[in-house]
């Protein structure tokens, strides 16, 4: 089918692109994140710069994407600011630097707050699609993010049509919009598997200036090898959702799931996958991983609902070249959607995410390493943590070795409190902490979860702050982190040192 639209070369789209501009790309991870018109920016940056001429864009995503856009333009130095999560290493020493700004939030109220104009204008959406239409219908490609709103709301549009994706991607997205208040309404999803809008996006086709052809497969990275502390992770999550189900308080039928990004959270579902005592569960996620492909396939996993499918090749293709029952089990939504409060609070989701360290009174740093150096970003981690019917936070006891533990008297950061966190699991155990108070928490979660090279020293800490309802002091609550600035080791603290 002819297309209407300027058929471009990924370098003459961006020349269009201007310094000072914002951009809205698709994609959600590096899944359907446009690939060559960004890298084409980041050199036309480079030009630019070689020229003696500023050229820096804002970059506004789903969430994490892939070298050719955080990379490329990080390596050329051509971001003024980026949000809302990335997982890049040149990125992330330029956030920590300061050279770019950089926002964290939580990715479902992103569409909203672009909507509401709090980062200004959207002058392009630069969006991945494996179909369009001449009447400037878009079907986006293995992801939807926030898309669907920039393509509305961006001046102009530019396409990169992807044969790498087949066209009968068709019918997996489900796009929907809420109406902002004092108009909005329900979002009547009450079951994963829920269609509520339209398999495409409809874009005014006046807005599209240009259509680059490309052939590129998603940039997406495998996973580390399992190790025997995330295969303990996962099974001791696995473990701790069997004995919920005996207990009675997930039903039969279970409940559905959130499962984070990275290794651990592939080990989770992977271990879950395998407990033969876990019923048939259905996914109400923001990130599909390979883990889930083969339980989808075996019917250990009858729907999955999800904002990206964020698979390696090899799973890709299990995808693709069995479309007619994939497009039957899996939906993409937007993230607004696919992370919604309202959902996740009524379907009664159990989330499953992964910290960087928890602090005695059971609050979680996902983020910030020593409190201060960006890792990633909060993702979507919030918005499920803080609306789950179970929410469960997992990581190794220690890191680094060993020298530092995950068990903290204080987080040096805060993404999660106290008052949304349910669970703690480690490779040692499970801490639950519902219904207890923060002494009782503390030591559930020394007994339970810190590695036995740190337990004597989080009690000792314990007594020296047993007066008031929390245990904390605020002279010593980061004293473990200043040992390990100091010594290069949290263990074996001197607290006297630090008091
Ligand atoms: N102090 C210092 N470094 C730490 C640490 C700590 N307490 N805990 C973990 N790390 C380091 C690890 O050593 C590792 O470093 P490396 O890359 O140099 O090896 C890195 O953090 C990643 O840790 P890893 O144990 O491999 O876990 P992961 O890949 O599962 O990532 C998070 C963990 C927390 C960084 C990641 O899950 C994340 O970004 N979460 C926030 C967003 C989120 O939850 N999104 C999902 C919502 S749906």
């Amino acid at each position: 089918m002819s297309l209407p639209f300027p058929i471009l070369t990924a370098e003459e789209a961006a020349e269009l692109v201007q310094h000072g501009q914002t951009v809205g790309f698709s994609g959600f991870t590096p899944a359907g994140s446009p690939k060559a018109i960004p890298a084409a920016i980041a050199q036309k940056a480079r030009r630019e710069h070689e020229a003696g001429r500023p050229f820096k864009i804002g970059v506004i995503t789903g969430a994490s994407t892939g070298k050719s856009l955080d990379g490329a333009l990080a390596e050329a130095e051509a971001m003024s600011f980026r949000t809302p999560y990335q997982s890049n290493a040149t990125l992330r020493k330029q956030i920590n630097t300061g050279a770019v700004k950089f926002v964290d939030m939580h990715l479902s109220l992103l569409p909203q707050v672009v909507r509401y104009g709090f980062l200004g204008p959207v002058h392009w959406a630069v969006v991945e699609a494996a179909d369009i239409t001449p009447g400037g219908g878009i079907v986006l490609s293995t992801a939807v993010g926030a898309a669907n709103t920039y393509l509305r709301l961006a001046d102009k549009i530019l396409v990169e049509l992807n044969a790498s994706h087949p066209a009968t991607l068709l019918g997996m997205h489900d796009i929907f919009e809420p109406l902002d208040p004092p108009a909005r309404q329900e979002i009547p999803i009450f079951a994963p598997s829920d269609r509520i809008g339209s398999p495409i996006c409809t874009v005014d086709p006046a807005k599209i200036v240009g259509v680059v052809h490309t052939d590129l497969a998603d940039e997406t990275g495998g996973f580390d090898e399992a190790t025997p502390v995330t295969d303990q992770i996962g099974q001791n999550v696995a473990d701790f959702l069997v004995g919920e189900m005996k207990a009675g308080r997930i039903p039969p039928q279970f409940l559905p799931l959130q499962s984070g990004v990275g290794n651990i959270a592939n080990a989770v579902l992977g271990a879950l996958g395998r407990s033969p005592e876990i019923p048939a569960f259905e996914m109400y996620t923001e990130v599909l991983q390979d883990s889930v492909i083969p339980q989808l396939e075996s019917g250990r996993c009858t729907f999955a609902s999800t904002c990206s499918l964020t698979l390696s090749p090899e799973a890709m293709k299990k995808v693709t070249s069995n479309i007619n029952f994939f497009n039957k089990k899996i939906l993409m939504r937007p993230q607004e959607i696919s992370n919604h409060p309202e959902i996740v609070r009524r379907l009664g989701i159990v989330s499953m995410n992964t910290a960087i360290e928890v602090d005695l009174g059971g609050n979680v740093n996902s983020t910030h390493v020593m409190g201060k150096t960006m890792m990633n970003g909060i993702g979507g981690s919030g918005d499920f943590t803080r609306n789950a019917y179970l929410s469960i936070f997992s990581c190794p006891s220690t890191a680094k070795g060993g020298k530092i533990s995950a068990i903290v008297p204080l987080a040096s950061h805060m993404d999660h409190s106290e008052h949304s966190v349910q669970i703690v699991i480690t490779e040692q155990g499970v801490a639950d902490l519902r219904g207890k108070d923060p002494h009782e928490r503390a030591q559930l979660i020394i007994n339970n979860c810190a590695h036995p090279d740190y337990r004597a020293q989080l009690r000792e800490y314990l007594k020296l702050t047993k007066e008031g309802h929390e245990p904390l002091s605020l002279s010593l609550g980061l004293a473990m982190h200043r040992q390990f600035l100091r010594h290069g080791d949290m263990r074996s603290i001197n607290w006297e040192e630090y008091r």
